[in-house]
């Protein structure tokens, strides 16, 4: 297999912008857009990028494909090699906070630790991983995070004892609900106004460096974080980050670094949209087939007689935690994986300058049926028995130092809620699509609509409503 990256014709080029590139950029890197994510789905927009690149990578032997895209040059890998070179070679020299990158999410999140310059990093690294909890499946908040998720879940079963359904909208308003009180606290709960701004801030952000950052609104949505992130009870997210600031600043080196938990705290909220996007998915995969249906459920009856509600030592929920991963290997949420290169860089048998991008299509790595014997099957158990951490390609969640922060309370939150609405019988419209593999390459989060058929009782029973 050659490793030395290969310059795609002009011809070829086109294909990987019209067919790869333009439908993530149209859906939206940063905030989906509704009407382009139904059109994608329509289309199976990564079914068609997968033809493309499947072409490419048995035309070149797997090597890297050099595209031109006027002055920039990115580079895609494909292979778990190349993969797991540019991201345990991160921050340095594969840099994540790459040109777009920081074009985009200084619209929201100018001091955020993913397009912090290295020594910003250094701090602002440790902040996040501390107060995340970062390497460990329990959150030590565990207990008030599982009290949150139960209390969303009765919300959602509520809403669909009244309108006999559950669509993506309502999910959604109960999901920033869950999300605001976990990271800010109770007093956070019902502030739709932060929410709101950010993703106005957010829709800027998916134009990059094509439309002007809105100063005025950032400003006043980073004071507004800053004061809710000042007043969050403990248990919440942004008091661990509290904690975490002083105690680094108690211990730091002298070097002046700045612990602001604020800075940080705008990337938490925005990615927990895609949390949300993982777990409506994997919610509708377990909808569609009984057998995942009842194992989550099973799971959750198992790990405590009064469904693990509050209390000392929260579960970690092994499947239903899969079961996400696997939603999110199968539909990523973060569309592409960028790193810049800092510094020439010698790859196979060329030198490329630095400042050369470098992106994984996480869809298309993720579902390579070439490297991947489960590629479009829905196989949680890929992640419990070691088959996906293996690969080193398969990476929803990014890896090597810059990975995502955020990991383990992400699954720990999700699993939970998962679990508990595996219960509450759903059944999913167009469940045809889903019920057996392969399963679609493009799935609109936003197009999900549940019904109501039946109460799943623990091991096994059902009980109709
Ligand atoms: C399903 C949900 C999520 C997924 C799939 C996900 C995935 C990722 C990925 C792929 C990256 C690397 C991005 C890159 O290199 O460009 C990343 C970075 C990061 N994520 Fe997440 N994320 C999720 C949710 C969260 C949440 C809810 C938080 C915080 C509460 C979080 C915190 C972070 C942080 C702080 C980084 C930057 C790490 C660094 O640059 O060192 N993520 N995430």
């Amino acid at each position: 297999m050659s490793a030395t990256p290969v310059d795609l014709s002009a011809r070829e080029t086109l294909d990987v912008l019209r067919h790869v590139l333009a439908p993530m950029l149209a859906e939206g890197a940063i905030v989906r857009r509704p009407r382009v994510t139904a059109w994608a789905e329509r289309q199976q927009v990564d079914r068609q990028a997968a033809r493309v690149l499947d072409t490419l990578r048995d035309r070149y032997d797997g090597a890297p494909l050099s595209v031109r895209i006027g002055p920039r040059r990115v580079v895609l890998v494909t292979t778990p090699q190349d993969v797991a070179r540019i991201l345990d070679g991160s921050p340095e020299p594969f840099t994540p906070a790459t040109r777009e990158k920081t074009a985009a999410l200084r619209h929201f999140q100018p001091s955020g630790v993913l397009i912090s310059p290295p020594a910003a990093r250094r701090s602002r690294r440790p902040l996040n991983e501390r107060a995340l909890a970062s390497g460990h499946r329990a959150h030590p908040d565990a207990d008030q995070i599982v009290a949150q998720v139960a209390r969303t879940a009765d919300e959602i079963a509520a809403a669909v004892d009244a309108s006999g359904g559950l669509d993506a909208a309502t999910f959604t308003e109960a999901w920033w609900r869950l999300v605001r009180t976990v990271t800010l606290g109770e007093r956070a709960r019902e502030d739709h106004e932060l929410t709101d701004r950010l993703t106005a801030l957010r829709r800027g952000a998916n134009w990059a460096y094509f439309q002007p950052v809105r100063h005025r609104l950032r400003a006043a949505f980073r004071e507004q974080v800053a004061a809710r992130v000042a007043e969050a009870e403990p248990g919440t997210l942004a008091a661990a980050a509290r904690a975490a600031a002083e105690d680094l600043a108690r211990t730091a080196d002298g070097t002046g670094y700045a612990y602001d938990p604020a800075d940080q705290v705008p990337h938490w909220l925005f990615a927990f949209d895609a949390a949300g996007m993982a777990t409506l998915r994997a919610l509708a995969v377990a909808a569609a087939r009984p057998a995942v249906r009842e194992r989550l459920v099973d799971e959750l009856a198992a790990a405590d007689p009064v469904l693990a509600d509050a209390g000392p030592g929260a579960p970690v929920l092994p499947y239903a935690r899969a079961c996400v991963l696997e939603s999110v290997r199968l539909w990523p949420t973060t569309l592409v994986i960028l790193r810049d290169a800092t510094e020439p860089t010698t790859w196979g048998g060329r030198t490329l300058p630095a400042g050369t991008g470098f992106a994984v299509v996480s869809g298309y790595v993720h579902r390579d049926a070439g490297r991947i014997d489960f590629a479009d099957a829905f196989t949680p158990e890929a992640w419990l028995d070691g088959r996906a951490d293996a690969d080193r390609a398969l990476v929803p969640f990014s890896a090597g130092p810059a990975e995502c922060a955020g990991r383990d309370v992400v699954l720990f939150t999700t699993s939970h809620l998962l679990a508990r609405l595996a219960g509450l019988g759903l059944a999913v419209d167009r469940g045809e699509h889903l019920a057996d593999d392969p399963l679609p390459r493009t799935v609109d989060h936003l197009q999900l609509r549940f019904r109501q058929r039946e109460r799943v009782t623990p091991v096994g029973g059902t009980v109709s409503t």
